[in-house]
């Protein structure tokens, strides 16, 4: 199993973010995490295609963008043309979500869908095949820092069943994420439940030694591979 962090910078120092970006990836990160919040659909603000387009230049890593915006179809070319590389939305948020994810595909990006802790998985029945991968979210969206939700365990193991299934039929590969409240001492669970790609924050981004909190997480992720 190949395993990626993805930290998110959502906990970053925002006046230095373009440092804030190339040092994590230095330290051992794999993707870059990017949290969108329009104050609509989660009662938060934060950046958009403006910065996305600023942090591009500081790394060759993977861009991640995590749309919590609604609606979402109009900003999506926005971020494909800033340099985003994985483009995820929220099922809630699009009235025509296989429209949604085309408009991703078209744009040249891997396209996903998030799925809050309450919401059930029954939106990829007829859309796997436009899925490069589904965000799980441990907790409700809209800030960081906060607690894990444990039962997105149990939807981990049913999210991994399907895409083990459709790989198998398909050969295609899909990445399995997971977002919030992950840290050290969890990373293993969400491992052992089938997640593949770990985002983390304020884990990461809290800490003064970025390197020192992924080498923990990757020999925490050895254990069970
Ligand atoms: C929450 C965001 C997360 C958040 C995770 O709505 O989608 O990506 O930044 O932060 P931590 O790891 O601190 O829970
Ligand atoms: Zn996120």
């Amino acid at each position: 199993m190949t395993y990626r962090i993805a930290p998110s910078i959502l906990s970053a120092d925002f006046a230095r973010l373009g440092e804030e970006v190339k040092n994590v990836i230095a330290a051992g990160a794999d993707i870059i995490h990017f949290d969108v919040m329009d104050n609509h659909y989660v009662p938060n603000l934060t950046i958009g295609p403006l910065v996305c387009d600023a942090i591009r230049p500081w790394t060759d890593a993977p861009i991640d963008v995590h749309l919590m915006v609604k609606p979402v179809d109009r900003i999506i070319p926005d971020f494909a043309k800033a340099g985003a590389n994985i483009i995820t939305f929220h099922p809630e948020a699009s009235e025509h979500i296989d429209r949604s994810l085309g408009l991703i595909k078209e744009s040249g990006c891997k396209a996903g869908l998030v799925f809050n802790p309450a919401t059930p998985l029954h939106y990829l029945d007829y859309v796997m095949d436009k899925i490069d991968m589904i965000l799980l979210m441990s907790v409700n969206p809209g800030y960081g820092g906060q607690s894990f939700i444990a039962e997105t365990l149990v939807k981990a193991r049913q999210a991994r069943a399907l895409i083990d299934a459709y790989t198998v039929k398909t050969g295609r590969e899909i990445w399995l994420e997971i977002d919030g409240g992950v840290k050290v001492d969890n990373i293993a669970a969400c491992a052992a439940a089938g997640v593949d790609t770990f985002v983390a924050g304020s884990a990461i981004y809290g800490q003064p030694d970025y390197k020192t909190v992924i080498d923990q997480m990757r020999a925490e992720l050895a254990k069970v591979a």
